[in-house]
């Protein structure tokens, strides 16, 4: 910027205000400083990233810019003006938009009525739905987030909900787009879609501020990067002035120890053997079509493809949730084919979903309820036939269970 003022110029202009400013930015949460005094400058026009290990403060610092959270100290500057924003609203009038880590979009109802959801276009005392319905269309085709309006949320795919949140924010006029782990959630198709829509964004003047971990794609579509650990601003750099590994070394403080090879801990036995598995949904389709794997102890195995090709299906049936229509699963070399969850999970099968929120964890439930729920049978949570849940608050409190 300070070279502009010795161009050949005769009328050398002044440097355009950032589209957003953070300057010593502080929130505290009880036993955590989340975001110490972090400065945060995002030029007009550009893909910026937040880069940072887990918990350094990236979500946080974001919530605040989008009026979530009320910083404890600091000041947020937007096009030159200094603004307090105390809720989304503030910051949605000012420009601001983001598209959450997790997505908040209600299922039952269409790709219109989530986009226009508390910022209903009216025509008289009625939503106009059709000028709704033209604007989306309109958005959709310059913007290069192709969506139909009139699709239901619960039959999209993860990358086509994310343009819904992402018309959502265009739709309220955003001209500064932030986007909380994007990628985390799509696969490397979606990818390159998001990001060509982001390049075209950036084109009609949309600011971007593009948090994630995965250093690759940061250094990507990234113009600059800044980087926080601990709640601290480490450092803002172009893009084009590091490597994936001086980044992940500025995320962590320290050098990265070289890569080492361990000896393979995989047995000779087969723990896990799917043979010949068919899954048949309504109407006969077929969900799994003849899958046969097998894992050994130790052995690490990945299932690639892209969403809505029978994983799901797949591991519903492993694990009991779902009937298989033919073909056999056994664990530890015994047939569980048609056994119950319960007992699969008493033989040692566990289970992470991949959308946790939905179905791995009770969130309005105490966390201890969460670590008994499935194991309310065993001791130290069943008590004859009786459920103890006072034993389960001591051994949520226990590090080397939870
Ligand atoms: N509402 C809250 N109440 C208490 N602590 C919080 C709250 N939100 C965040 N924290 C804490 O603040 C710190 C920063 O969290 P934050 O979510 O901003 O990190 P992040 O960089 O977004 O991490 P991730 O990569 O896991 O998303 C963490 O220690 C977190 O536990
Ligand atoms: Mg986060």
């Amino acid at each position: 910027m300070s070279e502009l003022g010795t161009s050949a110029s005769a009328t050398p202009q002044a440097p355009a205000p950032a589209a957003v400013a953070l300057d010593g930015i502080t929130k505290r949460f009880p036993g955590v400083v989340a975001n110490d005094r972090i400065t945060f400058s995002v030029a007009d026009g550009e893909i910026h990233a937040l880069v940072g290990e887990n918990g350094a403060g990236k979500s946080t610092l974001m919530k605040i810019l989008y009026g979530m959270q009320l910083p404890d100290e600091g000041t947020i500057t937007v096009k030159g003006s200094e603004r307090a924003f105390r809720s989304p609203k503030d910051a949605i009038d000012a420009g601001i938009g983001m598209v959450h880590q997790h997505f908040m979009l209600a299922g039952q109802l269409s790709v219109l009525e989530n986009v226009i959801l508390g910022s209903e276009p009216t025509k008289g005392p009625r939503i106009d739905f059709d000028a709704a319905r033209e604007r989306i269309r309109e958005l959709s085709a310059t913007q290069g987030v192709p969506i139909d309006p009139d699709r239901q949320v619960d039959t999209l795919s993860v990358g086509e909900k994310q343009r819904v949140e992402i018309l959502k924010v265009l739709f309220r006029g955003a001209d500064v787009l932030i986007l909380d782990e994007p990628t985390g959630v799509l696969v490397p198709q979606e990818v390159d879609e998001l990001f060509d829509a982001l390049r075209r964004l950036t084109a009609q003047g949309v600011t971007i501020i593009f948090i994630s971990h995965k250093l690759d794609e940061v250094l990507q579509i990234a113009d600059s990067i800044t980087v926080i650990r601990r709640g601290q601003t480490i450092t803002s750099v172009p893009a084009a002035e590091v490597t994936s590994r001086q980044l992940a070394e500025l995320m962590v403080g320290s050098e990265l120890p070289s890569p080492t090879i361990r000896e393979s801990t995989v047995t000779e036995d087969v723990e896990l053997a799917v043979r010949d598995l068919i899954v048949e949904g309504p109407g006969g389709r077929r969900l799994v079509d003849d899958v046969s794997l097998s894992i050994r102890g130790g052995e690490v195995l990945g299932i690639a493809g892209v969403e809505g090709n029978g994983q799901t299906e797949l591991i519903e049936t492993l694990l009991g949730l779902l009937p298989a229509t033919s073909g056999t699963v056994e664990l530890h070399g015994r047939d569980v084919t048609h056994a119950p969850t319960r007992q699969r999970r008493d033989d040692g099968l566990g289970y992470i979903p991949e959308d946790r929120h939905a179905r791995g964890l009770l969130l309005s439930a105490p966390l201890w309820e969460n670590v008994m729920l499935g194991h309310q049978r065993q001791p130290p949570f069943a008590a004859g036939w009786r459920t103890d849940t006072q034993g389960s608050r001591p051994r949520t409190q226990d590090k080397n269970h939870t």
